[in-house]
């Protein structure tokens, strides 16, 4: 008996997000012929060329399209025509909100023979989750300004924390690492946002109690940007608010290797709209159209979505066919890369063929924990 379909919806947007996601798909085509699952996959025309020829951004009507699938596949956004801001807010963040995608994943995991700025580290101790909060915190969008323009100026920015979204955040953290190695670290700043940092505290603390198998900690995020690049090897699912995961998922990227390896899942923890996984880079004017852009981000951002959707054999696969890949490349993006996106592409797709999924030669298996807390 075969399973259904999964029904995806593709956003590839602009510069570098259709060339990368042509290797996704290419990827995602072999994954299929061997795993013996399918999709049906529908493009959806988002992004900047799309917002220029008809002044839409993120209509009711793409939004009910996108309600139909299980899944997105994103690109990246953003063109030097239209005004910064325009496309990040009127796509992206109203995507995530639209699909309730209630956390951002970050895996943070230096795959070996990728080559890092952290003189000395090594895989083994880099392999970390950053659970982040997606939709409240600092990006409600709350606030106002007075006197604009004058000495007498005042800006209010609030941010906001709710229980509901934080035990949400917090309680997929905690089932990750069940799947992991046991240990979630609250990062925050309680010593100086109180309020919030009372909330998160009491959250982590009643969802805690919920796991009695799962050991807890705090950073303070200060802290945290020391001991994320010199000893990554002391976390294992990082839980903590948007704005503190955007910036602190950042320099998670550098430590891993960079924008050509980085990847994310905005997830939808309640089957209400599809999560969407997409790379963390953007959509590189610059390198647009010259075949320099590392498809990698892409290829393991679609293996968290095969995790996401159950298919947590095949994601391990193409994680494990693009970090042996990335491990031959000479450097992990621009002309130095020695091969084309395509080219890499084509790597990834020969090495898929021959990868064990469970002898992967990975310390440990990601994606099999993701499809593991799907499953439930
Ligand atoms: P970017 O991530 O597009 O590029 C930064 C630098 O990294 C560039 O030099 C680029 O050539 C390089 N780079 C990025 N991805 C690469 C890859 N896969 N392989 C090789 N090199 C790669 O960030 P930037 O330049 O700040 O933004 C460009 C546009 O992308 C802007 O319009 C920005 O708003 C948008 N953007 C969109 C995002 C999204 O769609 N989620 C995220 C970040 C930026
Ligand atoms: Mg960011």
């Amino acid at each position: 008996m075969s399973n259904p379909p999964h029904r995806l919806a593709v956003i590839p947007g602009d510069g570098i997000g259709p060339e990368v996601t042509a290797g996704a798909l290419a990827v995602l085509d072999a994954a299929e012929q061997r795993f013996g699952f399918t999709t049906e996959r529908t493009t959806v025309p988002l992004g900047a060329e799309h917002y220029l020829q008809t002044g839409e951004l993120l209509t009711d009507e793409v939004v009910a399209t996108l309600r139909e699938h299980e899944a997105i596949l994103f690109g990246a956004i953003g063109d030097p025509r239209v005004v910064p801001g325009v496309l990040e807010r009127g796509v992206i963040l109203a995507l995530r909100r639209e699909m309730r995608q209630a956390i951002n994943l970050r895996p943070v995991r230096l795959y070996p023979g990728v080559p890092t700025p952290i003189a000395g580290l090594t895989p083994e101790r880099c392999d970390l989750v950053v659970v982040r909060e997606n939709t409240e915190g600092a990006y409600v969008g709350s606030g106002s300004t007075v006197h604009r323009g004058t000495p007498a100026a005042v800006a209010a920015q609030e941010s906001l924390t709710t229980w509901y979204a934080t035990e949400r955040a917090v309680d997929y953290a905690f089932r990750l690492a069940q799947q992991r190695r046991g240990s979630v670290t609250l990062c925050h700043k309680t010593n100086v946002l109180v309020e919030a940092g009372r909330l998160w505290l009491d959250v982590m603390e009643a969802v805690g109690s919920r796991y009695p198998d799962v050991e807890t900690d705090y950073v303070h995020v200060d802290a945290m940007c020391m001991h994320l690049p010199v000893s990554p090897e002391r976390f294992d699912v990082v839980v903590t608010d948007n704005l503190f995961g955007d910036i602190v998922t950042d320099l998670g990227a550098v430590v891993q290797g960079g924008l050509g390896v980085a990847a994310s899942g905005n997830l939808n923890l309640d089957g209400t709209a599809p999560s969407m996984f997409e790379p963390i880079h953007g959509s590189a004017p610059d390198i647009a159209g010259r075949g320099w852009a590392n498809p990698a981000g892409a290829v393991l951002s679609l293996a968290l979505a095969l995790s996401a959707l159950g298919e947590g054999v095949a994601a391990a696969a193409v994680e494990a066919a693009a970090a042996s890949v990335l491990a031959e490349l000479p450097a992990l993006s621009g002309p130095a890369m020695g091969a084309t996106t395509t080219e890499v592409t084509e790597r990834v797709v020969a090495r898929l063929g021959q990868v064990d999924p469970a002898g992967a030669g990975l310390p440990s298996s990601l994606m099999e924990q993701v499809a593991a807390v799907a499953r439930g």
